[in-house]
């Protein structure tokens, strides 16, 4: 009796960019922190010009320097897989950076200026922490191993931001309390 043919197709993925529907979700969200640096290379400056104290101006202006590596460090992943280094709005930042701007217009000149800025700046280090913390889980599980080098060291400058802005923040009430 003659076997009968069984569908031997493997499922591919609908949207026909790549034929590793995972390597996709990776470049998608690559392209969405690449949109995320470029919208913090440009917030940087004005939050290190707003800041009131020269520690927070100070710590703005280094990590607008450190950006500038991180986005090098994303544009080096892409040509690694082969991709054009292009951005994908992350309507995420958008919200924190207008937040910023906000906080800008309402308490400039006040004593809630720096602690209004440190919280905005965290919330943008803790979406980065978070977003680099999986893509590097993403990059080792596709054995893309030098990308997930780079996203690491990406993420330790990210935590060490944090840290930092902690500090700040803490010295700025202990000041207070003074
Ligand atoms: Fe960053």
């Amino acid at each position: 009796m003659a076997s009968v043919a069984t569908p031997s197709e493997p499922d591919t993925p609908g949207r026909g960019k790549s034929s590793n529907p995972r390597e996709e979700l990776f470049t998608e969200t690559l392209k969405e922190v690449y949109f995320a640096e470029k919208q913090n290379l440009r917030a940087l400056p004005k939050m290190a010009k707003e800041a009131a104290t020269p520690e927070m101006k100070e710590a703005f202006q280094t990590h607008r320097d450190e950006t500038e590596g991180q986005i090098d460090r994303l544009e080096q992943i892409f040509e690694h897989m082969g991709r054009p280094a292009r951005g994908k709005t992350c309507e995420a930042i958008l919200g924190v950076i207008d937040e910023a701007k906000a906080f800008i217009d309402d308490f400039k000149g006040t004593g809630a200026l720096d602690p209004a800025l440190v919280a905005s700046a965290q919330t943008v280090e803790h979406y980065e922490i978070t977003r680099y913390g999986t893509l590097e889980t993403w990059a080792k599980e596709l054995g893309l191993d030098e990308a997930a080098k780079l996203l690491d060291q990406t993420l330790q400058e990210e935590i060490e931001t944090d840290q930092l802005l902690t500090k700040l923040a803490t010295q700025s009430v202990n000041r207070k309390a003074a």
